[in-house]
């Protein structure tokens, strides 16, 4: 079974990776509740999914105004930077290899946990969608647009976050530019209504981006340095429209003159029939993107065994990213090379407290045991 390509090494940038599995990026809400520490339970998760050639961990904020999900972490005190440094080495010491996905929610956060203040964004635009507050999910709220002056600060903040992810011990950093979240809030044409330079065309809109990769260049190496993107289709004010795409290839071809580690790029993950996403269903986006890019290209979303194997083999794909397959199955690796099926998730746990549904999933070996 080790034919399979899926469990071949790879290099990626200047990082050899044991196989071509990588977990993607699973928010979990484990982390203190005041301070936005990792705690030790994190470090265990993480370490019994280390034989996972890549982690990319959950999103962590990259400063107090960026914080806007109940339970999830942060990386700008240095109390974080201790907490997450305890889940590095777990990885480490279990011979995984992991990178800190860094995160700024905008719009997508309340005033709850914002010190009653209301969230920052591009422009005003209320995104109509759900924020995960310590009492539980509530309505987004309008926010307020950034000044330049915040906008700036923001694109320290990346930069910072990401050295502070560096002295953590994390093996690199991944920028979270989809989903709809604050660098996706300016990128969209319905969330961005801004008349400076950081709004306008595809370009003005995708500046701060930019501003945020040169950023975080400056202090880390670009084979250390990753992007999440993709053009997505979320309904509300983010249903794909005719800009969505253009906005994800100029990204994209931008991208890939900076020599970086790694794109990671969703397939559908909603029903893309009729809208102008819609050549992308299936491996169609990753027969869109793949001669737009010509770093680490790791595909996502829907995935098994079989479709992995066979992207990389079709050379659709270096690197495969699972999400939810790695919630219930810390040994994903193993289940791979044995054949075995996945377990299946509870739902129920995936966002509450504790060991619970957390790090208490068990190994096809204990399962045997
Ligand atoms: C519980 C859960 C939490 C997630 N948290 C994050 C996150 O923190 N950052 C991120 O970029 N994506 C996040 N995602 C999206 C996943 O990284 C992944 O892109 C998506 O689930 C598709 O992969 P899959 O089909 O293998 O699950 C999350 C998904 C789930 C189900």
């Amino acid at each position: 079974m080790t034919s399979q390509p899926l469990l071949a090494p790879f290099r990626m940038g200047d990082i050899d990776l044991r196989n071509r599995v990588v977990m993607a990026p699973l928010t979990r809400a484990r982390a203190g509740m005041v301070d936005h520490v990792p705690t030790m339970l994190q470090a265990e998760y993480y370490a019994q999914r280390a034989s996972a050639g890549l982690i990319v961990s959950e999103a962590s904020a990259i400063s107090a105004d960026g914080f806007g999900w109940a339970g999830t972490s942060g990386l700008w005190t240095p109390e974080q930077v201790r907490g997450w440094r305890r889940v590095t080495d777990a990885v480490h010491a279990a011979g995984g290899r992991i990178f800190a996905q860094l995160w700024h929610t905008g719009a997508i956060a309340h005033p709850d946990v914002l010190g009653g203040k209301n969230p920052l964004s591009a422009s005003d635009v209320n995104l109509l969608f759900e924020t995960v507050t310590p009492v539980g999910r509530k309505p987004t709220v309008d926010p307020r647009p950034m000044t330049r002056e915040e906008i700036q600060r923001t694109v320290q903040d990346f930069g910072r976050a990401a050295r502070n992810a560096m002295e953590a011990g994390f093996d690199g950093v991944q920028i979270l530019a989809n989903y709809l979240y604050l660098l996706a809030q300016f990128l969209n044409r319905t969330t961005n209504r801004r008349t400076d330079e950081y709004g306008g065309d595809i370009e003005a809109r995708s500046r701060i981006l930019f501003e945020v990769i040169e950023a975080v260049l400056s202090v880390v190496d670009p084979a250390r340095v990753g992007v999440k993107i993709s053009p997505m289709h979320e309904g509300g004010p983010f249903a794909a429209h005719e800009e969505t795409l253009p906005m994800a290839e100029h990204v994209v071809r931008r991208l890939d003159g900076y020599g970086i580690s790694h794109l990671l790029l969703m397939g559908n993950n909603t029903d893309f029939t009729g809208t102008p996403l819609e050549a992308l269903s299936g491996d169609g986006m990753f027969r869109h993107f793949r001669p737009l890019f010509r770093g680490t290209l790791i595909a996502n979303t829907n995935m098994t065994a079989d479709r992995g194997n066979r992207l990389v083999a079709e050379g659709l794909a270096d690197l495969v990213a699972f999400g939810r397959p790695y919630i219930a199955n810390p040994d994903l690796i193993e289940r791979i090379a044995a054949g075995a099926p996945f377990a299946e998730i509870d739902w129920s746990t995936v966002y509450t407290n504790g060991p619970q549904g957390y790090s208490d999933y068990p190994a096809l070996r204990q399962r045997a045991a």
